[in-house]
């Protein structure tokens, strides 16, 4: 598909579809360019507040990941700049008057290509989301944002995956001789026609964690209309990444690439020990058979280790992410679980340690593994280090690997 095709599509069809008058009533978030997540796994949460951030948005879209990113900046009194690169006018407006709304100065808004960034950057993070997957070289693309990082950056990217989406590339050809060379509105009505008619036997109709194209054209258009998209496994993901010089420092939320999420059985578990961390993520997206996209964070290749946060001493502080601490603290019994939504998977009951109520009470974004530990025995007695380690290591697993707390330094 040639770059004039795509950018006539996201004209007719800003992705996705937003109202600017929404800001007024909630912040949009997600992941990638979380900015918690983002200091946790590219920067080892040693993200330095004090000095200039430079971010780039890359087919920043109708602007969710700038809008997140800027106002997270503007939250933590973050310097710098977060850059919006997009091919289509359309969604740069809406993605402009979305910052108008919010009073969001720090951001460059411009129209071009990830593929030509002469004069641009270089950034300490890059946002690339539901991008690549649409290019014609999707490794050309990634080679030129790897281009543009600073050596101590890394990106965050989401790429569509092929076992989740099964049955929408059957029909996406099944509706390319009934749609090719149409207007953009003939092409979805088409589609929308198309969904009503399909046979009770075809898999996307038996597919249920494709669902949004049901809400908006631009969706329907993203999801069966692009005659440009292709799916990545978790070792296709890797090999891109490798491409360009990069590794996957983390695929989140981890849980979701963990085997044990998705086979109980002990003894089909323990044939895996010899895998890799990626081999493991490989292994569970098969068997998982629910996985639509990949959301991965990548550094510099031989970096991957080094740009993960690890609570490894006393002066790590972690830090909640869609979590109330106290009140959740304040519901928990001896014995509880926490539930973790798993795509398409039944909930899955992870076992929190004895002292996550007294933990997640005190647990503020400031409070570092020191300061914790020394609160926890003053108010129940000696507590050895190792046991408030072993315990917060458990409770670390648990919500870390759920999205809900990351570390920083
Ligand atoms: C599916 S949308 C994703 C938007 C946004 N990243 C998000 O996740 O909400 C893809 C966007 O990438 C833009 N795009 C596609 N190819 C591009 C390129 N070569 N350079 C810059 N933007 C591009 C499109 O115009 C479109 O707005």
């Amino acid at each position: 598909m040639s770059t004039d095709a795509l950018r006539a599509q996201y004209e007719a069809y800003p992705y996705p579809a937003r109202d600017p008058a929404d800001e007024r009533t909630r912040l949009v978030t997600g992941s990638p360019g979380h900015l918690d997540e983002v200091n946790h796994y590219v920067f080892a949460g040693r993200l330095d507040s004090a000095r200039p951030l430079e971010v780039l948005v890359a087919g920043g879209g109708t602007g969710d990941g700038t809008i997140m990113i800027a106002q997270q900046m503007a939250d933590a009194g973050i310097p710098g700049r977060v850059t919006y690169l997009d091919l289509s006018d359309a969604a740069m407006a809406i993605a402009r008057k979305r910052a108008e709304v919010r009073g969001l100065t720090a951001i460059d808004f411009r129209r071009g290509s990830l593929l030509e960034l002469e004069g641009l950057g270089p950034f300490d993070y890059i946002d690339c989301c539901g991008v690549l997957h649409h290019l014609d070289d999707p490794a050309a693309g990634l080679r030129s944002l790897a281009g543009a990082l600073k050596p101590g950056g890394g990106m965050g990217i989401m790429v569509y995956a092929p076992y989740g989406r099964t049955g929408v590339y059957p029909v996406q050809e099944a509706l390319r001789p009934l749609t090719d060379g149409l207007p953009p509105a003939e092409r979805v009505a088409l589609a929308r026609r198309l969904l009503q008619h399909l046979p009770p036997t075809n898999w996307l109709r038996h597919n249920p964690f494709v669902a949004d194209h049901r809400a908006a054209d631009a969706n329907l258009y993203d999801l069966l209309l692009h005659s440009c998209d292709r799916p990545y496994t978790v070792g296709e993901l890797a090999a891109l990444a490798a491409s360009a010089g990069l590794a996957i420092s983390a695929l989140v939320d981890p849980v979701r690439y963990d085997p044990a999420s998705w086979v109980k059985d002990p003894r089909l578990l323990k044939r895996l020990d010899g895998l890799d961390r990626l081999e493991r993520a490989a292994w569970a997206e098969r068997v998982s058979g629910s996985l639509a996209k990949h959301i991965a964070y990548l550094v510099p290749a031989g970096r991957e280790g080094a740009a993960v946060a690890v609570a490894d001493g006393p002066d790590a502080v972690p830090v909640l992410r869609d979590l109330d601490g106290p009140a959740f603290a304040r519901g928990l019994r001896p014995g509880a679980t926490l539930e973790v939504e798993l795509p398409g998977g039944p909930p899955l009951a992870v076992a929190l340690p004895r002292l996550a109520g007294p933990m997640l009470a005190r647990i503020d974004g400031r409070t570092t593994l020191g300061a914790l530990h020394a609160a926890l025995a003053e108010a129940a007695g000696p507590l050895p280090w190792d046991t408030f380690k072993a315990q917060f290591d458990q409770l670390f697993a648990a919500l870390n690997g759920s999205g809900k707390m990351y570390l920083r330094r």
